[in-house]
């Protein structure tokens, strides 16, 4: 059984962002701008774990396992009818999910058979910088590039995903996006739920024309689109059965943040916070709402078992920062199935860095100014070093954000903890591996971490798309 709801008429206009009244029951927008029943009826896409095209043995002696990918123009059913012309790894969206184990070393062969430079971003892995699709490390059509991933971090959810300069949100809402999850021994033997019951979701929002093809304009505010889909497919619905599911949560939008609820009817369900962006959280942390930003990751774990078969629950937004969208997809409870997984009380150890272990620091300061985004007054240049980092030094450094806009901050190649925000102390759930935080508007947030593994030159940004595209971003330099 599906859920159906009523679309009141919705203007189109970008500034209607207080209309998610937690009714519940308006959902998805209808383009025209007529009332009209949204139906939840589009199977949900789950991208396919690519298999590997071959093993070696690698000079650390670990399994080398190779995947080859093909950017190229394909097509997705992301709404009924005609197919949406995307550009996509191997022609699909979102590309297949890469699935490796920790430690276990990988290389992942890019072949640009598309009409635009790329450079292809493995978010949040700590990898060589000539590894980590620096934005004008372009892969010209024709040509392929070979990247290495020692995937020597903790068990998490990563997505890859185009950086090329100018160009990112672009690419990334045409299609060039993918899941890239880690496996660990520590988080197998805590028999989290998993197989066919867990589930990667890639959150965004797009617009398209009435042959469904997809709009987007890059703006300097970012570019929000008026329909919500789901690993590409707009008023989804996947069946469940009364059990436990780990859902790893993507927001992979342009400059759209979610703020989730998991409604049954207009009640929102409590569930369970287990990772944020680098991977398990110490413990699960309950909630009833969840704020995301675009390049944000947080696994939950939902219990469907107290819903009757029957039940449907929506995937519900309540944030009000953009223009409206409320229910991003729905899941209906559809069979009863006996659950072993656990969700232990204890999940991880978090080694978190101390105040007192930091010998030095830098201050970055976020601002609008002459109509564009700035950090330290300064807009991206590839050929200038804005901050030296020497390796294996901890590093604090506060992001002052003056201006009336979240920026969710993201630094290259190692995770880092949240010292605090606006002086307090970060949510349990912001208290573990983070690579991309949320710096409130005219709000300060002070990170910790240690620059490790590599050396040579990483980007820091805004992951507000439209933000990034727009030059704000810099470049450290991590030296020996
Ligand atoms: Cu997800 Cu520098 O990006
Ligand atoms: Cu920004």
């Amino acid at each position: 059984m599906v859920g159906t709801s009523l679309v009141s008429g919705c203007s189109g206009s970008n500034s209607d962002s207080g209309s998610n009244s937690g009714s519940g029951e308006s959902t998805a927008r209808n383009q025209l701008g007529v009332a009209e029943e949204v139906t939840f009826t589009n199977p949900l896409r789950i991208p396919p774990v690519m298999a590997r095209s071959a093993s070696g043995t690698s000079a650390a002696a670990s399994t080398l396992a190779a995947y080859n990918l093909t950017i190229k123009a394909g097509t997705a059913q992301m709404l009924p009818g005609n197919a949406t012309s995307i550009v996509g790894f191997d022609g699909t969206f979102p590309g297949p999910t890469l699935v490796v184990e920790r430690g276990e070393a990988t290389t992942v062969t890019q072949t640009n058979a598309w009409t635009e430079n790329v450079t292809i971003h493995n978010h949040g892995h700590k990898v060589a910088a000539d590894s980590d699709g620096h934005p004008v490390d372009y892969i010209p059509p024709g040509s392929s590039k070979t990247y290495t991933y020692p995937n020597d971090q903790p068990a998490g959810t990563f997505w890859y995903h185009d950086h090329t300069m100018d160009l990112t949100g672009a690419h990334v809402y045409n299609g060039l996006a993918g899941f890239y999850i880690i496996h660990d021994a520590a988080e197998d033997a805590l028999n989290l739920p998993s197989g066919d019951y867990d589930i990667p979701l890639m959150l965004q929002d797009k617009q398209f024309d009435a042959s469904n093809n997809l709009t987007y304009t890059s703006q300097v505010a970012g570019f929000n689109g008026n329909t919500p889909v789901v690993n590409g497919v707009a008023n989804a619905v996947h069946n469940v059965a009364n059990r436990k599911y780990r859902l790893r949560l993507l927001n992979g939008a342009d400059v759209r943040p979610w703020n989730l609820e998991l409604r049954a009817g207009t009640t929102p369900q409590t569930f369970q916070v287990i990772s944020s962006d680098g991977g398990l959280l110490q413990a699960p942390v309950g909630t009833t709402s969840l704020s995301i930003a675009p390049g944000e990751r947080y696994d939950i774990v939902v219990d469907f078992a107290p819903h009757a078969v029957g039940t449907t629950l929506s995937l519900f937004n309540t944030d009000a920062t953009a223009p409206a969208i409320s229910t991003l997809m729905q899941f209906t409870v559809d069979r009863a199935e006996t659950d072993t997984s656990n969700l232990p009380s204890t999940l991880a150890t978090i080694n978190r860095y101390t105040e007192a272990e930091s010998t030095g620091s830098a201050d970055i300061a976020l601002a609008l100014a002459n109509g564009t985004w700035q950090l330290n007054g300064l807009t991206y240049d590839p050929a200038r070093i804005d901050i030296t980092s020497p390796s294996n030094a901890v590093r604090i450094w506060t992001l002052t954000n003056n201006s009336p806009a979240m920026h969710p901050f993201h630094k290259h190649l190692v995770q880092f903890n949240v010292l605090d925000i606006n002086g307090q102390p970060p949510p349990a759930i912001e208290n573990g591996l983070k690579d991309t935080v949320q710096v409130p508007a005219r709000g300060t947030v002070r990170i910790i971490f240690k620059n490790e593994g590599f050396t040579g030159t990483y980007v820091f940004h805004c992951h507000k798309l439209g933000h990034e595209d727009h030059r704000m971003m810099l470049q450290e330099s991590v030296t020996p």
